[in-house]
């Protein structure tokens, strides 16, 4: 129909619907959110403010610095809900979540907030989690697996389908506001006392919190199996910027230790700060809702998602040649 720079197409189509979900990249697509939020106020050409958005921002809001450190503070998504929603500008999502607060008199907003998303996705075009080839490719260029000083920093991961399930709350409530047939009911659903929407509706989704450093023996094995790295590798210890050099450099690049480390805001940066960062979440709002994670942890995903990559790599080889 549309992509997000089609502003016009984004109003036109969410003025005649009733639940809209948003699970493209917020970032740089501000005008594409205001669009949405605008077509949704005049919903009918009137707008009567009973119509549902369902937004996706990301956890890298409340990262910390990239130092591999551990005991961080953990951001609960009720008790906390006054500072996330106060951060600044400077936070990665705080502007766009401010947005889509801001449309909540008119419209019924929730704001979704993953960690990482990992697991291997049904879907039939993006099926591998969007950190996979970072990992993979830096592992490649270390030739080893690697952490932030000793990887004792903790990331909220959270299995894609378990994901899809709390849209689903949210999609079966507002269903059922706007009469459609009445979902099963959930005992924790009835107890809660939270508004689902409303400036105050905004939902970390996590379903385990992994340090680094256990991440990576997770993944080192399988890298190794499948000939990523050798096989007497260990996990090398670096900082941020060699992290960032080094996936640059890529498998046999090239390494200048003297080099500038790349752009704060290029990709290769980003992710090296994700490798270094804490971001850890309690998803309360949803579980207060009778959500609970129940695919397992996502390190027993990494065999079947690192063998999905590599296939996937050689098709694509495959088609170039
Ligand atoms: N992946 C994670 O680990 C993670 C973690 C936290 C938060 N998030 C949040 O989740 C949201 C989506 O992230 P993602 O990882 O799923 O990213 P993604 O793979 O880049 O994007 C998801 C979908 O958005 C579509 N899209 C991208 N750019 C578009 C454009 N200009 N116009 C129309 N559609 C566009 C893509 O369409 P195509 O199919 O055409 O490519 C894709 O289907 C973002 O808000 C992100 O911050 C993701």
């Amino acid at each position: 129909m549309g992509d997000l720079g089609q502003t016009d197409v984004l109003q036109k189509a969410s003025q005649e619907a009733d639940i809209v979900i948003n699970t493209a990249p917020d970032i740089t697509h501000a005008e594409a959110i205001v669009a949405v939020l605008g077509g949704i106020k005049t919903h009918g050409g009137n707008g009567d403010g009973n119509r549902y958005y369902i937004h996706t921002s990301g956890a890298s809001l409340i990262w910390d610095e990239p130092e591999g450190r551990g005991n961080a503070r953990w951001w609960d998504d009720i008790d906390d809900i006054a500072t996330i929603s106060a951060l600044e500008e400077k936070h990665t999502h705080a502007v766009t979540d401010q947005i889509v607060r801001e449309a909540a008199p008119d419209v019924n907003v929730a704001i979704i907030s993953p960690g990482f998303v990992g697991g291997i996705s049904p879907s039939i075009e993006h099926q591998l989690p969007i950190t996979t080839p970072a990992l993979i490719n830096t592992a490649r260029a270390f030739d080893s697996g690697f952490k932030i000083a000793k990887g004792d920093n903790c990331h909220a991961w959270i299995h894609v389908q378990d994901l899809a399930d709390m849209y689903l709350i949210l999609v079966n409530d507002a269903w059922t506001a706007l009469g459609g047939q009445r979902p099963p009911p959930s005992p924790s659903r009835l107890d809660s006392d939270l508004p689902l929407w409303g400036p105050e509706a905004y939902y970390f989704a996590s379903g385990e919190d992994i340090r680094f450093a256990d991440f990576m023996d997770g993944l080192v094995p399988v890298l190794k199996q499948h000939g990523i790295i050798r096989t007497d590798a260990g996990i090398d210890s670096v900082n941020v910027t060699v992290a960032a050099r080094k996936s640059l450099a890529g498998p046999g690049g090239e390494y200048d230790a003297l080099a500038p480390p790349p752009p704060p805001d290029s990709w290769a940066m980003h992710i090296a700060v994700m490798y270094g960062v804490n971001m850890r979440l309690r998803p309360s709002r949803i579980e207060r809702l009778g959500w609970k994670a129940k695919m397992g942890s996502i390190v027993g995903t990494l065999p079947a998602v690192v063998a999905e990559f590599l296939q996937q790599e050689a098709k694509e080889k495959a088609q170039i040649a």
